[in-house]
């Protein structure tokens, strides 16, 4: 008894010596090590909104363009065009897509700031007087409408250069940078491309007209869809495997989003739509509902949406919202 009073003392002691306080600052790293470490800060990206990322983006957008040294009249313009509504459709695929890698939305703000303000551009060019000479967009007047013709033109000029810039001084290491340059560049001139197929098609006679549509609606439509999911695949750091999968999911919904715009051209009416109804037939395009009917061109929709899970599988979890954002892109109204 005596002697475990003794050996208590003893074992006191020994904590009170510089041995011991030693021994306990060790015990107490060692408990620090096995804690979990604190998720308070931590926010699971896929669990971002669509709505948080599309205000993200938008003032990723604006506070680009305010910084920049530009002419009153054209910023004004530049904005009126950027910064008028618009589903966002390409950020948020290009967001969506670095996370179904594992990335962070922080990493892909700038390829998908700098992809809207390609669409900004392509959309106004489009509605020109000289292209399909629209009134509405989004609801409004068009820019040409709101302005000017030559205004439009320059404005549209000008978010293209914007774009790049946008790129190149917000992006990290300059190899990175490079390559979502490379595929910006690559989709705005597909996108190009298929508006001159569109607007002032010169295709070898011999070609079927199933093929023509086709190449039309991948380039001047599919183009940028393409790029917006491999520039957030490339960004989230994707491996080819990935980046594959994810090319082979923008291509099926790229299409898939211009026969459904083909589709609602035809089915619904421009105070639905929010830009004019009916132009297609009028302007003597080639669509999907004018060579397939409306029941064949849903049918398509159908295919390619099942197409465009299929190429998502190997993604698992992380692909979610852009599982999502498939089923909306085939029923949209708008
Ligand atoms: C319209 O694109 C032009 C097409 C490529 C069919 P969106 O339907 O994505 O246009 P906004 O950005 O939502 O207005
Ligand atoms: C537009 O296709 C494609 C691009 C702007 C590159 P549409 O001409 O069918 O688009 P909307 O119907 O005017 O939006
Ligand atoms: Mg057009
Ligand atoms: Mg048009
Ligand atoms: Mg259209």
């Amino acid at each position: 008894m005596d002697r475990s009073n003794e050996s208590d003392r003893l074992a006191f002691s020994y904590l009170s010596t510089p041995l011991g306080w030693f021994a306990g600052y060790l015990w107490d790293f060692y408990l620090w090590c096995r804690k979990p470490m604190p998720t308070i800060n931590k926010v699971d990206p896929v669990a971002i909104s669509n709505a948080q990322i599309t205000e993200a983006v938008e003032q990723t957008m604006s506070r680009f363009i305010a910084e920049r040294p530009l002419p009153h009249n054209l910023r004004e313009a530049i904005e009126y065009a950027l910064l008028g509504g618009g589903k966002r459709l390409r950020p948020l695929l290009v967001v969506r897509s670095c996370q179904a890698v594992g990335g962070r939305l922080e990493q892909a703000l700038a390829p998908a700031a700098a992809l809207e303000m390609i669409h900004a551009f392509s959309l106004v060019h489009d509605d020109l007087p000289a292209m399909d000479d629209d009134d509405l967009r989004r609801g409004r007047p068009t820019l040409h409408r709101h302005t000017n013709e030559a205004m439009a033109i320059l404005a549209g000029d000008a978010m293209m250069g914007l774009a790049f810039e946008l790129v190149l001084a917000n992006m990290q290491p300059p190899a990175l940078a490079a390559r979502i340059v490379a595929e910006l560049a690559q989709g705005t001139n597909d996108m190009i491309a298929g508006q001159v197929y569109d607007t002032l098609p010169d295709f070898d006679p011999a070609m079927p007209e199933m093929e023509r549509l086709r190449t039309i609606h991948r380039n001047k439509t599919g183009a940028l869809i393409r790029a917006a999911c491999r520039m957030g695949a490339i960004c989230g750091d994707a491996t080819e495997a990935q980046l594959v999968s994810l090319t082979q999911y923008g291509e099926a919904i790229g299409l898939m989003f211009q026969v459904v715009d083909d589709l609602l051209d035809v089915t619904k009416t421009t105070e639905e739509l929010g830009k004019a109804a009916g132009k297609d037939a009028e302007k003597g395009k080639l669509t999907y509902p004018g060579l397939l009917g409306i029941e064949g061109s849903r049918a398509e929709v159908q295919r390619l949406h099942d197409q465009a899970l299929s190429a998502l599988e190997p993604l698992g979890d992380a692909a979610g919202p852009l599982r999502e954002l498939c089923g909306f892109l085939a029923t949209r109204e708008k």
